[in-house]
């Protein structure tokens, strides 16, 4: 696992994103006033309530109550993690996300991504240096050559070769502990089990006598390798295992290389292996990645369909290929919103893209991606070949099975469709198989979107909600000495967030959000930020510094009050009485203040 983020980088990213960019590429914007509009991507609606303010560089969604900062919005929208949707923005910017040491292993020391990244292009030139001119690469070669790869595309894909042996590449790279450590974090090196006792090396090469095609990531950086035997044998392929910059479920392979052609040509095509995404490049089919030898997540379809509005996927056509082509689509239908198109191109049995693209050239196979299933025709073709549709028990079975599934889709022309669809196959009209839920709202976004009532919030909250929405009235305090004092909960908030504004007043509302991220109380500030809070730009500043003295009445109000039951039970001891007698006055000469 590499290491924290640190804040500061965090803040510096904050600083230099523009969140209406970030939305705006997303969910197309349209300017009003000083903010900018569209419809919520997080409900359904027909008039726009979804809102981005440069200024505060925050969205709020006034239909649904969906708020946040541009991290927020990648998190909710495209499902990323905080470390990705910071990693995409970064990229988007032109920065390099850091990470920190982690603390408490000092044993281990973390390494920073930068550092392993080196190590695995360090193997992968090795690898591919190898097949140049290691004495056995000839056997490689042949192989590569025999399955029809010319040297160009084998360069094009980074394609090396790992000889036989067991510490080529540990000798080569490995010249000390430190690095000996980095390539066992790369995963191209393994250790031996510690319960092995039989004596032998500690430290060996994970790839031996393999073909190696080098990972990238979806930013183009090898990240890991995957490594076939040469002819027959178990296993076929190894591939590096997880590590802190290598995660199968979300990586594609190819899928840098392919971009631009799965831009030009509106579709991205995914096939199950190395060698198809590699054939079909030689044969000029330059838009297919392929899964890990892991299943589609939703992940893969989401950096899919942010290229292009169309995913064909390609499978065998036996039965695990109908399978694996069932389960991507379960994924992918809660994706399926308007614009965006699925196909499914089952091959004959016994071949893969590798083969008949050598067979039947690249036109032929485009033709094939041409006339893959659509959706709809997979779907209703699978389902009603499980049921008897002569029979009325048989129809309301396909009803069962197909409603749930379609009931995933977002709500739009295609979902209705597909209804419309299940109601002629069935004869039942779309009223009497019931309404689908309409939400498009994600589960994370369900549960924090209840908004505050206005008027609810205690003079803290309203100081904070205030301050978070208008930092410029950090810098003018008309009473600094008196936060010191407050002991109310969330004054440490308050102050920190007013120290923040006073190292730079480049502060707006999502820096200092992105600070509170990792405390128990950023939800809560998120609501404090989309608080409406209507006050003339003119009167907030009297309003806040108000707001700041009631906060102190408050505090000695329970102070006070707190004396007094003390009074009456135990006695006061020390200075306590002249304290009270100090707060009585004090709010004394405030309810005067008031009355004058
Ligand atoms: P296949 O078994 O379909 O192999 O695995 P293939 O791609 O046709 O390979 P060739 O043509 O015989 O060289 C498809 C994918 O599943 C993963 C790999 O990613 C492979 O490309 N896989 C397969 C493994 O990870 N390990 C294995 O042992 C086999
Ligand atoms: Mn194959």
């Amino acid at each position: 696992m590499a290491g924290k983020i640190p804040n500061t980088f965090i803040d510096s990213l904050m600083a230099r994103v523009d969140i209406v960019d970030v939305i705006d590429s997303r969910v197309p914007l349209v300017r009003k006033g000083k903010e900018f509009q569209a419809c919520c991507p997080f409900h359904e609606e027909k008039t726009p309530s979804f809102t981005v303010s440069p200024s505060k560089q925050f969205y709020h969604c006034f239909g649904c109550g969906a708020h946040g900062t541009a991290i927020g919005f990648l998190m909710d929208y495209a499902n990323l993690g905080f470390v990705e949707a910071v990693e995409e923005l970064a990229e988007g910017v032109g920065l390099e996300v850091p990470r920190e040491k982690a603390v408490g292993h000092p044993t281990q020391p973390k390494e920073s991504p930068g550092r392993l990244l080196g190590v695995v292009d360090e193997a992968s030139n090795w690898f591919q240096q190898q097949l140049r001119t290691h004495p056995d690469a000839k056997k490689a070669i042949a192989y590569l050559k025999g399955r029809g790869l010319d040297g160009r595309t084998c360069a094009i894909f980074g394609v090396g070769f790992a000889p036989d042996g067991w510490d080529g590449l540990l000798v080569a790279l490995g010249t000390n502990d430190t690095r000996t450590q980095q390539l066992l974090r790369a995963g191209v090196v393994t250790r031996r089990d510690s319960g092995d006792s039989r004596k032998g090396r500690e430290f060996y090469d994970r790839f031996r006598g393999r073909i190696i095609f080098p990972i990238e990531d979806h930013r183009g950086r090898v990240v890991a390798f995957g490594g076939r035997i040469l002819g027959e044998g178990e296993p076929k392929y190894l591939n590096s295992p997880e590590t802190s910059l290598f995660h199968k479920g979300s990586e594609l392979y190819g899928l840098h290389r392919a971009r631009r052609a799965i831009g030009s040509e509106n579709r991205s095509i995914v096939v199950e292996g190395y060698m198809d995404v590699i054939s079909l490049a030689q044969f000029g089919v330059e838009n297919a990645v392929a899964t890990l030898g892991t299943a589609t997540s939703r992940t893969h379809l989401q950096r899919l369909f942010r290229l292009a509005p169309e995913i064909v996927f390609c499978f065998d056509g036996d039965r695990a290929g109908r399978d694996a082509a069932w389960k991507a689509m379960q994924v992918a239908l809660p994706e399926m919103q308007d614009g965006r198109q699925l196909g499914f191109l089952f091959l004959p049995d016994g071949e893969d893209p590798d083969t008949i693209v050598r067979e039947e050239g690249g036109e032929a196979f485009r033709a094939r991606v041409n006339e893959a299933l659509p959706l709809d025709k997979f779907l209703f073709d699978t389902l009603t070949t499980q049921v008897d549709m002569g029979r009325m028990d048989g129809k309301a079975r396909l009803v069962s099975m197909a409603r749930p599934l379609i009931n995933q889709m977002p709500a739009g022309a295609l979902q209705q469709m597909m209804l419309d669809r299940l109601s002629s196959l069935t004869g039942l009209s779309g009223e009497q198989m019931g309404k689908p839920p309409q939400t498009k709202v994600a589960p994370r976004q369900r549960l924090r979107s209840q908004p505050l009532e206005p008027g609810q919030l205690s003079p803290m909250a309203l100081a904070i909600s205030l301050l978070l929405q208008n930092p410029h009235l950090g810098t003018k305090i008309e009473n600094p000495e008196m936060l010191q004092q407050l002991e109310l909960e969330g004054a440490e908030h308050l102050r920190q967030m007013l120290q923040l504004i006073k190292q730079d007043e480049g502060f707006n509302t999502a820096r200092l959000l992105e600070h509170f991220r990792d405390s128990g109380v950023h939800s809560y500030l998120e609501k404090l930020a989309s608080y409406p809070t209507s006050i003339h730009s003119e009167a907030l500043h009297r309003h806040f510094n108000d707001t700041l003295e009631k906060l102190l009445a408050q505090q000695d109000e329970q102070r006070s009050l707190h004396l007094l039951e003390k009074s009456r039970g135990q006695g006061l001891e020390g200075g306590e009485k002249q304290e009270l007698l100090a707060l009585l006055d004090a709010k004394k000469q405030r309810i005067e203040q008031v009355s004058k």
